[in-house]
């Protein structure tokens, strides 16, 4: 059976000569990035159509969904966010409504204000311990469908630092009102391997079970994989798969068609298809690695006073190692600096009191080795500090009172005001720390006085507030809904 990467390697050290895009024409004088660019290909004759698959592409595509199991898997070269977009597109209708928790990645938010959403809020659950967003029970989404009437459920899980909801009870709930549940799974796509795998058992490696089931095993409609996050593959690399008769399939496929480029990149293509035949000839060992750096890291660390490894029973996701700063001793922000500049190591993100670093199969040993002993060596300057200084207390966010839609606020006129008077006025902009992006505000929301005073300790303390302009008479400004348009 051809397969993607192969078929490209023979291309490239074909004689075909090619008088076809991309510009770089597989000259590997044209770059020093020489191994890419000879497979750099778009559509060209016997290498398929990612648009309308039927050979080489489709072998790939199925090679994915065997692994994952649902209906019909489909390759993104656009990453998780054009899957969002075309889930969310294909599964409401156009000005429908849908229920979604607030820590939604922005293509989620993208998406609503595309076709129109009507955006109801799962009840914001911080986690108050380490200030990261709570994942979602099943009576959670359960009470909130009893009260709003929408076309679709969509959450996020695992989040974005590794915590997962209840998403087979929230998935009998969607289909017991007859509407399809999509998930966010784009940190997830090392998920649901081996869990009902005799010989596992068998040889009793069940620790491959405490990595959490697929949101595809659960029974999700649609579910979204980033495969570039935790599996080897290149960057923008993502599946989407969809299963069940809630979603329309050829509708999913219309959208995907719209939102992904229409001349896909076959090294991309090509290296998730490499990525699947990894874990399938090789995931046994991929996944035995995740869990022993993981399992190294959780062990050697776990005489530290200040600097806590958050533990699996909080977090389930193996793949995120959240360093969470007890007794706020230092801000997230700090330690991923001291990490960064001293220690060489450069995390994922810092959060208000955290810092997250993501493991996957593919680090290596020494690079473990370093971020434990970086880890035991600042927990020991915290230790002899004489009295580690206590900061602020955790920052919990709440759901801004809303004035109009997503969509009318941000294509409203606009006016610039100065963040110390923007209290009381509509924002039609996002303002949200990056990463991980979770809006403080939305356009259509009202900034209160407590917001415009939060958003204030954000930059006093340099975090990264996206939304808020510093311009050079000093003053930090943020976009408004005009007042008065047309004066
Ligand atoms: C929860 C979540 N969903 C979707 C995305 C988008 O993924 P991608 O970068 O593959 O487009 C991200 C990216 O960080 C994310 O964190």
């Amino acid at each position: 059976m051809p397969e993607l990467y192969q078929e490209l390697v023979k291309l490239s050290g074909s004689d075909m000569y090619p008088f076809h895009m991309p510009g770089h024409k597989r000259n590997l004088e044209s770059t020093p990035m020489k191994g890419a660019f000879r497979c750099d290909i778009t559509e060209i004759d016997d290498f398929d159509n990612l648009h309308d698959e039927e050979g080489i592409i489709l072998e790939a595509e199925e090679r994915a969904n065997r692994l994952y199991g649902a209906d019909k898997t489909y390759f993104l070269v656009n990453g998780s966010s054009c899957g969002v977009l075309a889930a969310l597109s294909a599964a409401v209708p156009e000005n429908g409504a849908v229920l979604a928790a607030r820590g939604s990645h922005k293509s989620f938010y993208h998406a609503a204000y595309l076709r129109h959403l009507d955006i109801h809020y799962l009840p914001y659950k911080i986690n108050e311990e380490y200030g990261i967003p709570e994942s979602y029970r099943a009576e959670d989404v359960a009470a909130a469908l009893e009260k709003e009437k929408v076309s679709a459920v969509f959450i996020t899980s695992p989040t974005y630092e590794g915590k997962c909801s209840e998403v087979g009870a929230i998935a009998k709930l969607c289909h017991e009102k007859g509407i399809p549940l999509i998930v966010d799974e784009a940190h997830g796509a090392h998920f649901g391997f081996y869990q009902g795998d005799e010989d596992i058992k068998k040889n009793s490696q069940e620790e491959f079970a405490s990595i959490p089931d697929s949101s595809v095993h659960q029974g999700a409609d649609i579910v979204i994989h980033s495969v570039h996050k935790t599996l080897p593959s290149m960057t923008q690399t993502a599946l989407i798969h969809v299963q069940g008769n809630l979603v329309d399939k050829a509708l999913l496929k219309r959208f995907l068609r719209i939102y992904q480029s229409s001349s896909p990149s076959y090294v991309l293509m090509s290296s998730i298809d490499l990525a699947m035949k990894e874990i399938e000839q090789n995931g046994k060992d991929y996944f035995s690695k995740l869990l022993y750096f993981r399992n190294k890291i959780d062990k050697e660390t776990s005489k530290t006073s200040y600097l806590k490894v958050v533990g699996r029973n909080d977090i389930e996701d193996a793949a995120k190692v959240l360093i969470f700063v007890k007794k706020h001793a230092m801000t997230g922000q700090a330690l991923y600096d001291i990490l960064r500049k001293e220690f060489r190591l450069q995390l994922e993100m810092a959060g208000e009191y955290y810092v997250l670093a993501i493991i996957t199969g593919s680090d290596t040993e020494e690079g473990i080795d370093r971020l434990i002993a970086a880890v035991n060596e600042i927990d020991g300057r915290l230790s002899e500090a004489k009295e580690p200084q206590e900061t602020d207390n955790l920052f919990v966010p709440t759901l801004p009172e809303k004035a109009l839609s997503l969509c009318e606020a941000w294509d409203s006129s606009k006016e610039r005001v100065r963040l110390r008077d923007c209290a009381g006025r509509i924002s039609a902009e996002f303002i949200n720390l990056y990463p991980p992006g979770i809006p403080i505000v939305a356009p259509g929301e009202v900034i209160s006085q407590q917001i415009a005073e939060e958003l204030n300790t954000f930059i006093k303390r340099h975090m990264n507030l996206q939304g808020v302009e510093a311009l050079d008479d000093g003053e930090n400004y943020v976009q408004v809904v005009a007042q008065n348009p047309l004066g």
